[in-house]
């Protein structure tokens, strides 16, 4: 009979429970719908998913996570890590999870108020603070970052190569950076110099270039540029990076170029900088 007893009261314990679970899916569900539209598909703990039928088809962003986790440390305790463009925060919780403390920011209120719902779903919050921010709002801020992760938002800028210049000097050990591109993975041979009357060289497939989005791409009017791969890698290197591995399609992890070449080639902007980052003072006042 007590047997009898522990069994009912067991079952009527996951009875419970089972309810309980349903009934936080079903609000997580309704919270869903009322923050929509997403653009990340988040996997909550309890297994509700925020757009799991993606129209970039799959699993988005996660399928190009699980292409370029392995090139990510998997133990980033004592990481800062800075997240440009975070979204909904997929990859911030991602890297957090491995236990770095994040900064996400977005310009976007809509994401963010997705983001700092997720962040108590995941229970992350004591790790990743989101901000409404402009990229280039960084320059007003001393703080440098072990990790830059500046994925999906580079062809979204109106100044590109300033927010990668201003990125670059953020980042004390790697960038994971990605962008659209042009079709082609050409590089032309020698780009060290070009002649006036013969600019030839430059319509080469291969040599470093941007397409200029005056209206649009895919529709979206925040498109602005779509560079090529030689292109990408000149500008990472230009703005002080060094290429390590190419986790993916248009995706580059880089890390900072402390050689005397790469610094008398910053040299050549880097007043120009300098008038961003504190408003050019110069020696003379
Ligand atoms: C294509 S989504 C990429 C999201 C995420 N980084 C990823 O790779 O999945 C671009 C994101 O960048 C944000 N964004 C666009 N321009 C920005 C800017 N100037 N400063 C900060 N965030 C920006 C958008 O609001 C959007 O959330």
């Amino acid at each position: 009979m007590a047997a009898l007893t522990s069994a009912n009261t067991n079952t009527n314990a996951n009875a419970n429970t089972a309810d309980a679970g349903n009934e936080l899916q079903a609000a997580q569900q309704r919270r869903i719908d009322a923050l929509a539209p997403w653009f990340h598909n988040l996997h909550l703990p309890s297994g509700v998913q925020t757009l799991p039928q993606h129209f970039l088809g799959g699993d988005f962003p996660n399928f190009k996570w699980q292409q370029i986790r392995q090139f990510v440390p998997d133990d980033l305790r004592g990481w800062r890590v800075l997240d440009i463009g975070c979204n909904a925060g997929f990859y911030s919780f991602e890297l957090a999870r491995r236990g770095a403390s994040v900064l996400g920011i977005d310009v976007d209120a809509h994401y963010l108020a997705q983001a700092r719902w997720a962040v108590g779903e995941m229970g992350l919050q004591d790790q990743v603070e989101f901000r409404q921010m402009e990229v280039y709002e960084l320059a007003r801020s001393d703080e440098r970052f072990d990790l830059v992760w500046f994925m999906g938002v580079f062809y979204h800028l109106r100044y590109p190569l300033l927010a990668l210049d201003l990125l670059a000097a953020k980042t004390r050990r790697l960038m994971m950076f990605q962008t659209l591109t042009l079709p082609g993975d050409s590089v032309y041979a020698n780009t060290a110099d070009c002649a006036i009357d013969d600019r030839t060289p430059l319509l080469e497939s291969g040599w470093p270039k941007m397409a200029f989005l005056e209206h649009r791409l895919a529709g979206d009017p925040t498109n602005w540029w779509a560079a090529n791969h030689a292109g990408v890698e000149a500008m990472l290197r230009s703005s002080g990076l060094r290429v390590l591995e190419r986790p993916g399609h248009e995706m580059y992890l880089c890390t900072p170029d402390d050689s005397d070449a790469s610094a008398r080639h910053r040299s050549l902007y880097a007043s120009q900088l300098n008038a961003v980052f504190h408003g050019g003072d110069h020696a003379d006042g």
